[in-house]
């Protein structure tokens, strides 16, 4: 036996039974015999300080004001709507939207569309509060930001909307349901290049897919320059025999700088993976298939992909995606799915 076979024998024979019993032995033993979180509790972290030293200093945060303003707008929406709500965050978050506007153009978070949804909603907000003693004063200082775009006084777009305006798509069930089974995992593609428009459409699509608070964590960081590519899809062992026939891969990254609160840090995650639902099949109606490519938590594999394509220190590959032209002489697994029957648990 190797030493690490040793270790993982302790670990998984004599540690393990005694350990996931209460919570500070599983503490103790992340602490003196594993260090499979030490990285993750650090990224974490890392976000965490990114984030509150961005507002303690009065820099830009981004992610917090998509979140106050996606505060707002639900507060817009409330049925029984007090003359009066967000007394808690509205002093700060007019402050954030004052700073972003100041600093247009200096991050690719700040961009005009988050501006024209922060500068309406807020508008909106005022128009319909009580101005009192604490609102007069936070609109005076709304008002007299320098603006960089172009707002309404009252607020027709980028604000709050009624369901019965949403323009009905004609898709089926059955349409819809014929596309999520012409999905398939596909890992052979045909050598054509695919026109880089094509995956701006489907990552168009991507961006409507929900996000927790609207934050929008994550960056689809795409590679179609061939060695480049390579380098990137030889790093995942899932897809080692075949990586070098995949046309485009894509890095899914989450940002942790996204969340104050390590409550939220499994929140990327699930916001990446809805939006990348959305992308697969708005490929498959371009005509293009795609392979999700598993991104364990490996030590040495994140410093490989650290290096190849430098992510920040808030930033973590959450998967990949491969796509391109299916070949159609390549094979697909037949991939059983489960039933309603099994996936459905009623009231329980
Ligand atoms: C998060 C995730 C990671 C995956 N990783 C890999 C991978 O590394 N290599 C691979 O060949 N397939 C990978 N797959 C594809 C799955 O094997 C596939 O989705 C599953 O077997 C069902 O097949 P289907 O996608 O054709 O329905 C991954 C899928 C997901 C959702």
């Amino acid at each position: 036996m190797s030493l690490y076979q040793i270790k993982i024998y302790v670990q998984n024979n004599i540690l393990l039974p005694i350990v996931h019993r209460h919570r500070k032995l599983a503490d103790l033993y992340y602490f003196l015999f594993s260090s499979e979180f030490s990285r993750e509790h650090q990224k974490v972290l890392k976000g965490k300080y990114i984030h509150l030293k961005a507002m303690k200093e009065g820099r830009p945060n981004a992610f917090h004001l998509r979140r106050q303003i996606h505060r707002l707008e639900k507060g817009l929406i409330m049925k029984n709507r007090r003359s009066l709500f967000a007394l808690d965050y509205i002093g700060d978050t007019v402050n954030n939207y004052k700073i972003l506007s100041e600093k247009l153009e200096t991050t690719q978070e700040i961009d005009e569309g988050l501006l024209l949804w922060a500068s309406h909603v807020l508008q909106k907000y005022f128009n319909v509060v009580d101005h009192n003693e604490v609102i007069k004063p936070l609109y005076e200082l709304f008002c007299q930001i320098d603006h960089k775009v172009k707002y309404q006084k009252e607020p027709k777009e980028y604000v709050p909307y009624k369901r019965a305006v949403v323009k009905k798509s004609q898709i089926s069930y059955d349409d819809f349901l014929q596309l999520t089974i012409q999905r398939r995992s596909v890992r052979y593609f045909l050598p054509d290049e695919v026109p880089y428009d094509l995956i701006e459409k489907a990552c168009t699509a991507a961006a409507y897919a929900p996000s927790a608070c609207n934050r929008q964590p994550f960056e689809f960081r795409i590679f179609t320059e061939k060695d480049m590519k390579n380098k990137v899809g030889a790093i995942p062992a899932g897809i080692r025999p075949f990586f070098k026939n995949i046309p485009v891969i894509i890095v899914l990254i989450g940002k942790l700088s996204a969340y104050p609160f390590e409550r939220d840090r499994h929140v990327m995650y699930l916001d990446g993976g809805l939006a990348s639902m959305s992308f697969i099949l708005a490929l498959e109606t371009l005509g293009l298939s795609s392979l999700t490519i598993n991104w364990p938590d490996i030590e040495f594999m994140e410093n490989q992909m650290d290096n190849t394509i430098a992510l920040e220190p808030d930033e973590r590959p959450m998967m990949l995606i491969g796509l391109g032209y299916a070949d159609p002489e390549g094979g697909i697994p037949y991939s059983q799915k489960k039933s309603h029957e099994q996936l459905l648990v009623a009231n329980k």
